[in-house]
């Protein structure tokens, strides 16, 4: 069941035209022809279609809760700063299929509203902003953008901008500050864009994943998108599998497979490569917390886990979800966690802003107690010192980032204590490189 990939090998799919003659541009024109924008609502809501950036928010929830002050405009701003380790799923569609997103921000433009939307892209990927540009550049000159599209009286202008080169960037409030010209600080929520956002005007946020997959629901109505999946986790969703696999790749599944097919069927990643036995998994970006093998197989109960929203989500996650922004990054028995840990720790001081002291100084302790550990400086104390330190930092910050650091530390050590103890009792191990846990 392919939704957003249908096409997505065709030769020229990139071109207006091949899009065109592959059934794009039919759900825009159905919207701004024969529906109201409420109705467009209505099937988004129907289909029960979960934000796809990583937090899972109900879409059409999220839409509802937009306020419509008359003589205040509204916006649509895309998030397409995809920079969580091991996500690469927007990445890949927006740069082979860049009207795919343009039509989904033409019919989600016109069921909020707005008459001026963004895309905004992430820094470093300069070249997917030139095709964007290019095919935005196409959807104007052939009616689809712009003044009174398709006689429907509508007006969208649709300007792609690209980022400010920092992972916070991508938190939607970040975003804001940074397209309004400003530092990528994160906003202190509520107000959620929803009623203040750019320009402290009602703004939805909304992942690329998300818009593409509207015009679908449009052309085949939410209830039809509804029936694929299993419970709320309705539809199909974009997989970036990345380590230890045979076949790593950006995949649409439909959700509610078992994670196990996904690892191990030659349809999705073939299994881990070859001689080697799974060890972690970590499911859905760096910042949800680590599963070893038999946890990511099998819940606590025994049951086989799925790919759900619900079902991967018992790591204690606050925003409720491992299955995040699909970042699914497979570790085999190779895999140091201590390294692994450090590694995501590194990054997560580095990409800090700095605004809250928990945040800031938390990170920064993190990764120089994970380092010491690595490298054979380590005490026995400093491993409930990191969970401490985890700690005092959830909770207490103005946006995610906190926690996203904070969660895979304690988890790390939760799952894998061992492999820090054995770091801290063999400083002899340790090179410059720091120390290789290898189970015996
Ligand atoms: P969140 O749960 O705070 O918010 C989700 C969305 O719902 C936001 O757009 C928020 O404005 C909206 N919302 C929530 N309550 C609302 C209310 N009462 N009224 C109006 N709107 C409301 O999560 P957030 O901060 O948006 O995202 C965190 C997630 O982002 C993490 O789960 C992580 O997996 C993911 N992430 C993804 C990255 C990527 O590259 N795709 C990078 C970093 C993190
Ligand atoms: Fe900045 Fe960290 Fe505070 Fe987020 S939690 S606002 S990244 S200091």
């Amino acid at each position: 069941m392919k939704i957003l990939t249908e096409h997505i090998d065709v030769q020229g799919i990139n071109t207006f035209d091949v899009f065109r003659k592959n059934g794009g541009y039919k759900a825009a024109e159905k919207a701004l022809k024969t529906m109201t924008p409420d109705e467009v609502t209505e099937e988004v809501k129907k289909s029960g279609i979960r934000g796809r950036g990583g937090a899972g928010f109900p879409m059409g929830m999220k839409w509802s809760f937009l306020a419509k002050p008359e003589g205040i405009p509204r916006y649509l701003v895309c998030n397409a700063d995809e920079s969580e380790p091991g996500t690469f799923k927007d990445h890949y569609l927006m740069m082979k299929s860049p009207h795919t997103l343009i039509e989904g921000m033409i019919v989600s433009s016109y069921a909020l509203g707005a008459n001026t939307s963004y895309i905004y892209v992430r820094g470093e990927l300069m070249y997917v902003v030139h095709i964007l540009e290019k095919a935005i550049q196409e959807a104007y000159d052939k009616g689809f953008l712009g003044k009174n599209i398709l006689g429907s009286g509508y007006d969208l202008d649709l300007f792609v901008q690209p980022g400010g080169g920092a992972y916070i960037c991508g938190e939607e409030t970040a975003l804001l500050e940074s397209l309004e010209g400003k530092r990528g600080n994160p906003r202190n929520k509520p107000p959620f864009p929803a009623v203040k956002g750019l320009w402290q005007c009602p703004t939805v946020v909304n992942n690329v994943e998300s818009i593409s997959a509207t015009s679908w629901i449009i052309n085949n109505g939410g209830d039809e998108y509804a029936k694929i999946g299993i419970g709320r986790s309705t539809g199909t969703k974009l997989i970036s599998a990345s380590g230890h696999v045979r076949k790593p790749g950006v995949y649409e599944i439909p959700l509610g497979i078992t994670v196990e097919d996904f690892i191990y069927s030659d349809e999705w990643c073939g299994g881990i490569r070859d001689g080697h036995k799974l060890k972690a998994v970590v499911a859905g970006g760096s910042s949800v917390p680590i599963l070893p093998a038999e946890l990511i197989l099998k819940t606590a109960n025994g049951e086989k886990r799925l790919m759900t929203y619900e079902s991967l989500s018992d790591g204690g996650f606050i925003t409720g979800t491992m299955l995040g922004s699909g970042g699914f990054v497979v570790m085999d028995e190779t895999t140091c966690i201590v390294h692994n840990t450090l590694t995501f720790g590194r990054f997560y001081h580095h990409e800090s802003c700095g605004q809250c002291s928990p945040c800031r100084e938390g990170t920064g302790w993190m990764d120089k107690i994970l380092y010491r550990i690595e490298h054979g400086q380590g005490r026995q104390e400093d491993i409930d010192l990191l969970v401490d330190v985890a700690k005092k930092i959830e909770g207490n910050t103005i946006c995610p980032l906190g926690e996203a650091a904070s969660w895979p530390v304690a988890a790390a050590i939760r799952h894998f204590r061992d492999e820090f103890e054995w770091h801290v009792k063999h400083p002899e191990k340790a090179t410059q490189k720091g120390a290789v846990f290898m189970r015996e």
